[in-house]
C-alpha cells in the first residue's frame, strides 16, 4: 500500500483525526430559528460517511442578530445544543470528529438567502439592524450598521463563551471561532472597517483586542484537552487593509491563548477586492503562518485533486486541508482520493459491495 501523509492520522490534544481531510464550514441557509433540520443531518452525515476526518458545521451564530440570514444555524440556547446532539452522535458513529464554527456576522448580518439574491433584509421584511465596530456599511446597498457600545462588545464576547458551552453540550469535539470573511471579528481587525478611537480601534493592538478577548473567553470554557481552531482571513487583498504581516502577529497571540490550529482563508471584508483566485491560491498563507508562528494550520481554497491535497500536507505547507465545494460535488471524495493515492481505506460496511477491487 502506498504511503500517504494525507491519509495518516493527525492528533491534536486528545482528539485523533483519521486523516487530514476536513469538511470546510458551509452555510446552508436551511435552519429554523437557528435549529438544525433533517437537511443538516443528511448533508453533514453524508460527508462523514464519505470518509472526511473532521466535519465542521457551518458558521453558527452566537446570537439571533449575529446571523447572516434568518435561516442561519444558531447556538444560543440549550435547545440548540440538544437539537445538534443527533448530528454529533451520527458523525462520531461514522468515525468522523464533529466540529462547529461559531460566528457573529457583524455588519454582514440580516441578508436574504443567496439563492434569493442575498440582499440586505430590512426590519419590515424579517431583518434587523446589524452591528459593527464602526458605522461603515459593507457596500452601497447595505445598511449602515450600529457602532457597538463597550457593553455590547462585552455582551457579544460572553455570547461566544456561552456558544462554546452549548457546543460542548451538543457533543462537539472541535470548536472553530470564525474571525474571517468580513464578519464581526474580522471587522474589528481591519482598518478598513474599524474606525474606532477607543481601546478597540486604532493601532494593531487595539484592533486585535476584541478577537483576542473572544478567544480568551472561549478558551476558558472550551476544555483544555479539546482542539480550538480559529479561521482568519490572512489578507483583505486591499491596500491599507488587513494583511499577512498582521495575521502572523495575531496568530502568535492566539497561540499564546492556547489556540491549536489556524484555518487560513482570505478576503470577504470589502466587495471591491481583486482576488487572484486559482488552484490552492491561499496555501501560501497557511505555509507562512505555520513557518512564522510554529502552529498547526489548515489550508483551504480550490483544493480539488487528491495529488494536490497530498502534496500540500506532504510538503509541510499545512497539517490538514479543508475542502468545501469539491465535497459538495462529491461527498465521497476522501474514499475516492484514497484509491487514487493507492491507499486501502475501509469503506462503510453498508457500502462495501460498491468498493472498487
Ligand atoms: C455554500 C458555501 C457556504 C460557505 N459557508 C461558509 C461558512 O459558514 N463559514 C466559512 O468560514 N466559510 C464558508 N464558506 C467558504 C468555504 O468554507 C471555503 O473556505 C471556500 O468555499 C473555499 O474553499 P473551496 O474552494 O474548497 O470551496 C462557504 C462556501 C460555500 C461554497
Amino acid at each position: 500500500m502506498a504511503k500517504s501523509v494525507l491519509f495518516s492520522p493527525l492528533r491534536i490534544k486528545d482528539v485523533e483525526f483519521r486523516n487530514r481531510i476536513f469538511v470546510s464550514p458551509m452555510c446552508q441557509y436551511s435552519s429554523e430559528d437557528g435549529l438544525p433540520t433533517d437537511w443538516h443531518l443528511v448533508h453533514l452525515g453524508s460527508r462523514a460517511v464519505g470518509g472526511a476526518a473532521l466535519v465542521l458545521v457551518e458558521a453558527t451564530a452566537v446570537s439571533p442578530e449575529g446571523r447572516i440570514s434568518p435561516w442561519d444555524s444558531g447556538i444560543w440556547s440549550g435547545r440548540h445544543a440538544l437539537a445538534l446532539q443527533k448530528i454529533t452522535a451520527f458523525l462520531k458513529a461514522q468515525g468522523a470528529v464533529p466540529g462547529i464554527q461559531i460566528a457573529h456576522a457583524g455588519r454582514k448580518a440580516s441578508t436574504d438567502a443567496p439563492w434569493r439574491g442575498g440582499r440586505p433584509l430590512g426590519t419590515d421584511s424579517g431583518g434587523w439592524q446589524p452591528m459593527a465596530p464602526s458605522p461603515v456599511p459593507f457596500d452601497e446597498v447595505s445598511p449602515v450598521p450600529r457602532a457597538m457600545s463597550r457593553e455590547e462588545i462585552e455582551r457579544v464576547e460572553d455570547q461566544f463563551a456561552d456558544a462554546a458551552r452549548y457546543s460542548l453540550e451538543a457533543g462537539f469535539e472541535v470548536l472553530e471561532i470564525h474571525m474571517a470573511h468580513g464578519y464581526l471579528a474580522h471587522e474589528f481587525l481591519s482598518p478598513l472597517s474599524n474606525r474606532r478611537t477607543d481601546l478597540y480601534g486604532g493601532d494593531l493592538e487595539n484592533r486585535m483586542r476584541f478577537p483576542l478577548e473572544v478567544a480568551k473567553k472561549v478558551r476558558e470554557i472550551w476544555p483544555e484537552n479539546l482542539p480550538l481552531f480559529v479561521r482568519i482571513s490572512c489578507t483583505d487583498w486591499m491596500e491599507g487593509g488587513w494583511d499577512l504581516v498582521q495575521s502572523v502577529e495575531l496568530c502568535r497571540r492566539l497561540k499564546e491563548l492556547a489556540v491549536d490550529l489556524i484555518d487560513c482563508s482570505s478576503g470577504g471584508l470589502v466587495p471591491r477586492a481583486r482576488i487572484p483566485v486559482g488552484p490552492g491560491f491561499q496555501v501560501p498563507f497557511a505555509e507562512a503562518v505555520r513557518r512564522e508562528v510554529g502552529i498547526a494550520v489548515g489550508a483551504v481554497g480550490l483544493i480539488t485533486s487528491p495529488v494536490q491535497a497530498e502534496q500540500i500536507v506532504a510538503n509541510g505547507q499545512a497539517d490538514a486541508v479543508l475542502l468545501a465545494r469539491e465535497l459538495l460535488r462529491n461527498p465521497y471524495w476522501p474514499l475516492e482520493a484514497a484509491r487514487a493515492l493507492g491507499v486501502d481505506l475501509p469503506w462503510p460496511p453498508q457500502y462495501r459491495l460498491a468498493k472498487p477491487a
